[in-house]
Protein backbone atom coordinates (compact mmCIF):
# COMPACT_ATOMS: atom_id res chain seq x y z
CA UNK A 1 0.00 0.00 0.00
CA UNK A 2 1.40 3.38 -1.18
CA UNK A 3 1.33 6.49 1.95
CA UNK A 4 -1.11 8.29 1.98
CA UNK A 5 -1.02 11.71 -0.02
CA UNK A 6 -1.24 15.34 1.13
CA UNK A 7 -4.75 16.62 1.49
CA UNK A 8 -3.35 19.43 -0.33
CA UNK A 9 -3.19 17.56 -3.23
CA UNK A 10 -6.89 16.42 -3.18
CA UNK A 11 -10.32 17.16 -5.45
CA UNK A 12 -12.42 18.94 -3.45
CA UNK A 13 -14.71 16.25 -4.04
CA UNK A 14 -12.85 13.52 -2.76
CA UNK A 15 -12.19 15.62 0.70
CA UNK A 16 -15.81 16.45 0.66
CA UNK A 17 -17.01 13.26 0.85
CA UNK A 18 -14.61 12.22 3.52
CA UNK A 19 -15.32 14.77 5.77
CA UNK A 20 -18.88 14.25 4.76
CA UNK A 21 -18.22 10.33 5.90
CA UNK A 22 -16.50 11.41 9.30
CA UNK A 23 -19.45 13.89 10.20
CA UNK A 24 -22.07 11.15 9.93
CA UNK A 25 -20.40 8.92 12.24
CA UNK A 26 -19.75 12.08 14.86
CA UNK A 27 -23.44 12.24 14.25
CA UNK A 28 -24.40 8.66 15.21
CA UNK A 29 -21.94 9.37 18.61
CA UNK A 30 -24.21 12.91 19.28
CA UNK A 31 -20.31 14.53 18.18
CA UNK A 32 -21.01 16.27 15.40
CA UNK A 33 -19.19 20.04 15.33
CA UNK A 34 -22.48 22.02 13.89
CA UNK A 35 -22.12 24.46 11.52
CA UNK A 36 -20.20 24.56 8.28
CA UNK A 37 -17.86 22.08 9.53
CA UNK A 38 -17.46 19.94 6.72
CA UNK A 39 -17.42 22.58 4.10
CA UNK A 40 -14.71 24.70 6.13
CA UNK A 41 -12.77 21.75 6.81
CA UNK A 42 -12.47 20.57 3.30
CA UNK A 43 -11.09 24.33 2.25
CA UNK A 44 -8.79 24.52 4.97
CA UNK A 45 -6.99 20.79 4.18
CA UNK A 46 -6.98 21.97 0.49
CA UNK A 47 -4.71 25.02 1.79
CA UNK A 48 -2.91 23.27 4.31
CA UNK A 49 -3.83 25.63 6.54
CA UNK A 50 -5.70 22.37 8.38
CA UNK A 51 -2.66 19.83 8.28
CA UNK A 52 -4.13 16.26 6.34
CA UNK A 53 -3.45 13.19 4.79
CA UNK A 54 -5.73 10.75 2.65
CA UNK A 55 -6.69 8.20 0.70
CA UNK A 56 -8.74 9.03 -2.13
CA UNK A 57 -12.51 7.52 -1.53
CA UNK A 58 -12.52 5.41 -4.86
CA UNK A 59 -9.39 3.56 -3.12
CA UNK A 60 -11.65 0.99 -0.54
CA UNK A 61 -13.61 3.53 1.09
CA UNK A 62 -10.64 5.81 1.47
CA UNK A 63 -9.78 7.14 4.25
CA UNK A 64 -7.92 11.06 6.19
CA UNK A 65 -6.10 11.91 8.93
CA UNK A 66 -6.10 15.95 9.92
CA UNK A 67 -5.24 17.95 12.96
CA UNK A 68 -5.76 21.23 14.69
CA UNK A 69 -3.39 22.60 16.91
CA UNK A 70 -4.15 25.40 19.43
CA UNK A 71 -0.49 26.35 20.91
CA UNK A 72 1.59 23.09 21.68
CA UNK A 73 -1.17 21.05 21.91
CA UNK A 74 -2.46 19.24 19.17
CA UNK A 75 -6.40 17.29 18.19
CA UNK A 76 -5.66 14.82 15.33
CA UNK A 77 -8.32 12.78 14.11
CA UNK A 78 -8.30 9.26 11.74
CA UNK A 79 -11.12 8.16 9.50
CA UNK A 80 -10.79 5.18 7.26
CA UNK A 81 -13.90 3.72 5.30
CA UNK A 82 -14.79 -0.02 6.58
CA UNK A 83 -13.41 -1.54 3.64
CA UNK A 84 -10.61 -4.47 3.76
CA UNK A 85 -7.51 -2.80 4.62
CA UNK A 86 -8.97 -0.45 6.56
CA UNK A 87 -6.88 -0.77 9.51
CA UNK A 88 -3.47 -0.50 7.45
CA UNK A 89 -4.98 2.48 5.99
CA UNK A 90 -5.62 3.89 9.19
CA UNK A 91 -2.26 2.84 10.78
CA UNK A 92 -0.23 5.05 7.67
CA UNK A 93 -2.51 7.71 8.21
CA UNK A 94 -1.39 7.98 11.76
CA UNK A 95 1.93 7.48 10.71
CA UNK A 96 1.58 10.28 8.68
CA UNK A 97 0.02 12.84 10.58
CA UNK A 98 2.29 11.99 14.15
CA UNK A 99 5.34 11.90 11.87
CA UNK A 100 4.50 15.64 10.39
CA UNK A 101 4.06 17.44 13.98
CA UNK A 102 6.14 20.36 14.10
CA UNK A 103 8.69 19.45 17.35
CA UNK A 104 7.14 22.18 19.44
CA UNK A 105 4.21 20.28 19.72
CA UNK A 106 4.01 18.68 23.79
CA UNK A 107 0.56 17.17 23.49
CA UNK A 108 -1.85 15.10 21.26
CA UNK A 109 -5.27 13.63 21.35
CA UNK A 110 -6.63 11.53 18.03
CA UNK A 111 -10.02 10.24 17.67
CA UNK A 112 -10.81 7.49 15.06
CA UNK A 113 -13.82 6.64 13.37
CA UNK A 114 -14.70 4.63 9.97
CA UNK A 115 -13.61 0.92 10.78
CA UNK A 116 -14.09 -1.93 13.46
CA UNK A 117 -13.87 -1.47 16.51
CA UNK A 118 -11.22 -4.21 17.23
CA UNK A 119 -8.86 -2.89 14.84
CA UNK A 120 -9.87 0.78 16.19
CA UNK A 121 -8.49 -0.61 19.37
CA UNK A 122 -5.22 -2.47 18.11
CA UNK A 123 -4.36 0.91 16.33
CA UNK A 124 -4.68 2.85 19.20
CA UNK A 125 -2.76 0.26 21.50
CA UNK A 126 -0.07 -0.33 18.79
CA UNK A 127 0.62 3.68 19.01
CA UNK A 128 0.06 3.46 22.54
CA UNK A 129 3.76 1.76 22.62
CA UNK A 130 5.75 5.31 22.83
CA UNK A 131 6.85 6.45 25.63
CA UNK A 132 4.64 8.99 27.07
CA UNK A 133 1.17 7.38 25.07
CA UNK A 134 -1.83 5.91 25.74
CA UNK A 135 -5.15 4.51 24.53
CA UNK A 136 -8.11 5.10 26.41
CA UNK A 137 -11.36 3.28 26.08
CA UNK A 138 -14.84 5.30 25.92
CA UNK A 139 -18.31 4.09 26.16
CA UNK A 140 -21.11 5.43 24.89
CA UNK A 141 -24.62 5.02 27.50
CA UNK A 142 -28.12 5.53 26.82
CA UNK A 143 -30.97 5.48 28.72
CA UNK A 144 -34.71 5.90 28.16
CA UNK A 145 -36.13 8.95 29.73
CA UNK A 146 -39.97 8.16 29.24
CA UNK A 147 -39.81 4.22 30.25
CA UNK A 148 -41.30 4.73 33.89
CA UNK A 149 -42.70 7.99 34.33
CA UNK A 150 -40.17 10.32 35.77
CA UNK A 151 -37.18 9.73 37.59
CA UNK A 152 -37.82 10.68 41.62
CA UNK A 153 -36.05 13.78 42.36
CA UNK A 154 -36.16 14.86 46.04
CA UNK A 155 -35.39 18.70 47.47
CA UNK A 156 -31.62 19.63 46.67
CA UNK A 157 -28.87 18.88 49.12
CA UNK A 158 -29.76 20.54 52.24
CA UNK A 159 -27.80 24.34 51.99
CA UNK A 160 -27.91 24.25 48.36
CA UNK A 161 -29.46 26.32 45.68
CA UNK A 162 -30.20 25.28 42.41
CA UNK A 163 -29.30 28.29 39.75
CA UNK A 164 -29.77 28.38 36.32
CA UNK A 165 -26.18 27.62 34.27
CA UNK A 166 -26.19 31.21 32.74
CA UNK A 167 -26.47 32.37 36.44
CA UNK A 168 -22.73 32.11 37.14
CA UNK A 169 -20.24 33.28 34.37
CA UNK A 170 -18.10 30.60 32.22
CA UNK A 171 -14.86 31.24 34.39
CA UNK A 172 -16.61 30.07 37.16
CA UNK A 173 -18.16 26.77 35.49
CA UNK A 174 -14.65 26.29 33.69
CA UNK A 175 -12.86 26.10 37.39
CA UNK A 176 -15.67 23.78 38.67
CA UNK A 177 -14.64 21.62 36.01
CA UNK A 178 -10.74 22.21 36.38
CA UNK A 179 -11.15 21.17 39.80
CA UNK A 180 -13.83 18.66 39.08
CA UNK A 181 -11.61 16.49 36.72
CA UNK A 182 -8.44 17.30 37.72
CA UNK A 183 -5.92 14.48 37.74
CA UNK A 184 -8.37 12.01 35.76
CA UNK A 185 -7.70 10.43 32.59
CA UNK A 186 -10.10 13.04 31.18
CA UNK A 187 -8.52 15.77 32.02
CA UNK A 188 -5.48 14.55 30.34
CA UNK A 189 -7.31 14.48 27.51
CA UNK A 190 -9.51 17.73 27.43
CA UNK A 191 -6.53 20.00 28.66
CA UNK A 192 -6.10 20.02 32.18
CA UNK A 193 -6.47 24.08 32.28
CA UNK A 194 -9.63 26.80 33.65
CA UNK A 195 -8.14 27.89 30.50
CA UNK A 196 -9.44 25.29 28.34
CA UNK A 197 -12.37 23.78 30.33
CA UNK A 198 -13.62 27.39 30.24
CA UNK A 199 -13.19 27.24 26.30
CA UNK A 200 -14.76 24.02 26.52
CA UNK A 201 -18.01 25.10 28.77
CA UNK A 202 -18.14 28.22 26.49
CA UNK A 203 -18.85 26.12 23.10
CA UNK A 204 -21.16 24.15 24.77
CA UNK A 205 -22.99 27.27 25.98
CA UNK A 206 -22.94 28.12 22.31
CA UNK A 207 -24.66 24.74 20.87
CA UNK A 208 -21.64 24.10 19.18
CA UNK A 209 -22.29 20.79 19.93
CA UNK A 210 -25.92 20.18 19.75
CA UNK A 211 -28.56 23.01 20.86
CA UNK A 212 -27.99 23.84 24.64
CA UNK A 213 -30.65 22.75 26.60
CA UNK A 214 -30.83 25.70 29.68
CA UNK A 215 -33.66 23.83 30.74
CA UNK A 216 -32.53 20.85 31.39
CA UNK A 217 -29.14 21.88 32.78
CA UNK A 218 -28.57 23.86 36.28
CA UNK A 219 -26.15 24.17 38.87
CA UNK A 220 -25.75 23.43 43.06
CA UNK A 221 -24.93 26.80 44.59
CA UNK A 222 -23.50 27.11 48.03
CA UNK A 223 -24.40 30.50 48.94
CA UNK A 224 -22.10 30.82 51.73
CA UNK A 225 -19.16 31.20 51.46
CA UNK A 226 -19.98 31.66 48.21
CA UNK A 227 -19.16 28.38 45.66
CA UNK A 228 -20.31 25.58 42.90
CA UNK A 229 -20.69 22.47 44.06
CA UNK A 230 -21.84 20.50 41.28
CA UNK A 231 -23.57 21.35 38.01
CA UNK A 232 -25.05 19.33 34.70
CA UNK A 233 -24.89 20.57 30.83
CA UNK A 234 -27.33 18.75 28.25
CA UNK A 235 -27.97 19.76 25.05
CA UNK A 236 -30.64 18.67 22.02
CA UNK A 237 -29.06 15.54 19.74
CA UNK A 238 -32.47 15.45 17.69
CA UNK A 239 -36.34 16.51 18.68
CA UNK A 240 -36.28 13.09 21.04
CA UNK A 241 -32.63 12.41 22.04
CA UNK A 242 -30.56 14.42 24.75
CA UNK A 243 -26.83 14.14 25.14
CA UNK A 244 -25.71 14.47 28.76
CA UNK A 245 -22.66 16.55 27.61
CA UNK A 246 -20.88 17.22 31.44
CA UNK A 247 -21.71 15.92 35.23
CA UNK A 248 -19.54 17.24 37.64
CA UNK A 249 -19.67 17.24 41.38
CA UNK A 250 -16.93 19.51 43.35
CA UNK A 251 -14.10 16.70 44.52
CA UNK A 252 -14.80 18.34 48.51
CA UNK A 253 -18.37 17.55 48.35
CA UNK A 254 -18.28 14.00 46.71
CA UNK A 255 -19.87 11.11 48.15
CA UNK A 256 -23.13 12.99 49.28
CA UNK A 257 -25.38 12.44 46.47
CA UNK A 258 -24.93 15.35 44.53
CA UNK A 259 -23.78 13.74 41.45
CA UNK A 260 -27.23 11.58 41.76
CA UNK A 261 -29.12 14.52 42.62
CA UNK A 262 -28.45 16.41 39.68
CA UNK A 263 -28.53 13.21 37.44
CA UNK A 264 -31.66 12.69 38.41
CA UNK A 265 -32.62 16.56 37.83
CA UNK A 266 -31.40 16.49 34.13
CA UNK A 267 -33.51 13.67 33.55
CA UNK A 268 -36.71 14.90 35.12
CA UNK A 269 -36.30 17.41 33.22
CA UNK A 270 -35.63 15.70 29.83
CA UNK A 271 -38.62 13.64 30.55
CA UNK A 272 -40.84 16.60 30.69
CA UNK A 273 -39.60 18.87 28.01
CA UNK A 274 -40.32 15.70 25.84
CA UNK A 275 -37.24 13.78 25.05
CA UNK A 276 -37.31 9.94 25.12
CA UNK A 277 -33.88 8.99 25.13
CA UNK A 278 -30.70 10.66 27.02
CA UNK A 279 -27.03 9.30 25.94
CA UNK A 280 -23.37 10.38 27.10
CA UNK A 281 -20.16 9.19 26.49
CA UNK A 282 -17.76 8.16 29.59
CA UNK A 283 -14.32 6.66 29.81
CA UNK A 284 -13.61 3.34 31.26
CA UNK A 285 -10.87 4.28 33.91
CA UNK A 286 -14.03 6.38 35.37
CA UNK A 287 -15.19 3.70 37.89
CA UNK A 288 -17.75 6.59 40.19
CA UNK A 289 -19.30 7.49 36.84
CA UNK A 290 -19.81 4.09 35.27
CA UNK A 291 -21.36 2.83 38.46
CA UNK A 292 -23.42 6.22 39.05
CA UNK A 293 -24.76 5.93 35.33
CA UNK A 294 -25.00 1.86 35.73
CA UNK A 295 -27.41 2.33 38.39
CA UNK A 296 -29.67 4.82 36.91
CA UNK A 297 -30.08 2.35 34.22
CA UNK A 298 -28.02 3.64 31.60
CA UNK A 299 -26.54 0.78 29.44
CA UNK A 300 -23.52 0.65 27.28
CA UNK A 301 -24.60 1.15 23.47
CA UNK A 302 -21.01 1.68 21.69
CA UNK A 303 -17.37 2.08 22.08
CA UNK A 304 -14.45 3.60 20.69
CA UNK A 305 -10.77 4.35 21.51
CA UNK A 306 -8.87 7.44 21.83
CA UNK A 307 -5.21 7.75 21.00
CA UNK A 308 -3.23 10.26 23.57
CA UNK A 309 0.28 11.24 23.85
CA UNK A 310 2.23 13.92 26.05
CA UNK A 311 5.75 14.48 25.53
CA UNK A 312 7.85 12.83 28.47
CA UNK A 313 10.24 15.44 29.30
CA UNK A 314 13.51 14.68 27.21
CA UNK A 315 11.36 12.91 24.30
CA UNK A 316 11.28 14.25 20.79
CA UNK A 317 8.33 13.05 18.68
CA UNK A 318 5.42 10.97 19.24
CA UNK A 319 5.95 8.64 15.90
CA UNK A 320 9.38 7.76 17.73
CA UNK A 321 7.99 4.03 18.56
CA UNK A 322 10.07 2.81 21.23
C1 LIG B 1 -19.15 11.01 38.98
C2 LIG B 1 -19.45 12.09 40.03
C3 LIG B 1 -20.28 13.18 39.38
C4 LIG B 1 -20.24 11.45 41.19
O1 LIG B 1 -20.61 12.48 42.10
P1 LIG B 1 -20.90 12.19 43.67
O2 LIG B 1 -21.68 13.34 44.17
O3 LIG B 1 -19.66 11.87 44.37
O4 LIG B 1 -21.80 10.88 43.53
P2 LIG B 1 -22.93 10.40 44.57
O5 LIG B 1 -22.50 10.69 45.97
O6 LIG B 1 -24.23 10.94 44.13
O7 LIG B 1 -22.87 8.83 44.34
C5 LIG B 1 -23.72 8.22 43.39
C6 LIG B 1 -23.17 6.87 43.00
O8 LIG B 1 -21.98 7.03 42.22
C7 LIG B 1 -21.12 5.89 42.47
N1 LIG B 1 -19.90 6.39 43.08
C8 LIG B 1 -19.67 7.63 43.55
N2 LIG B 1 -18.40 7.72 44.00
C9 LIG B 1 -17.82 6.51 43.80
C10 LIG B 1 -16.53 5.97 44.03
N3 LIG B 1 -15.56 6.72 44.56
N4 LIG B 1 -16.29 4.70 43.65
C11 LIG B 1 -17.25 3.95 43.09
N5 LIG B 1 -18.51 4.41 42.84
C12 LIG B 1 -18.78 5.66 43.20
C13 LIG B 1 -21.87 4.99 43.42
O9 LIG B 1 -22.63 4.09 42.62
C14 LIG B 1 -22.76 5.98 44.14
O10 LIG B 1 -23.88 5.36 44.67
P3 LIG B 1 -23.87 4.81 46.21
O11 LIG B 1 -23.44 5.98 47.04
O12 LIG B 1 -25.27 4.40 46.42
O13 LIG B 1 -22.89 3.69 46.22
C15 LIG B 1 -18.15 12.68 40.65
O14 LIG B 1 -17.31 11.62 41.05
C16 LIG B 1 -17.37 13.59 39.71
O15 LIG B 1 -17.64 14.79 39.61
N6 LIG B 1 -16.37 13.05 39.01
C17 LIG B 1 -15.50 13.84 38.13
C18 LIG B 1 -16.25 14.33 36.93
C19 LIG B 1 -16.74 13.17 36.09
O16 LIG B 1 -16.02 12.22 35.86
N7 LIG B 1 -17.97 13.27 35.59
C20 LIG B 1 -18.56 12.27 34.73
C21 LIG B 1 -18.11 12.50 33.34
S1 LIG B 1 -18.82 11.31 32.22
Amino acid sequence: MDPPRPATTASADDLLELFQAIRKELELREEAPSGAWVESSVAEARAGTKPAWYYPPSDDGGGISFYSRRGPKVWGHVHAGARPRAGERARRLSEAMLGALPPDVHWISVGFSGFDLREERALAHALAARPGAIAIERFQMERTVRREGPPTVVDPPSGLQLIPVRAATVEALGELDARGFGGSVDDVVMGGTVGEYTEIVQSLLDSRIGRFLDEASTLLYEPSPPRLAGGILVSEASPREAVILDLVVDPERRGHGYGRFLLRWGLRALHALGYTTATLWVTEANRPALRLYESEGFARTASTVLFHWTRPSGEPQPQTSR
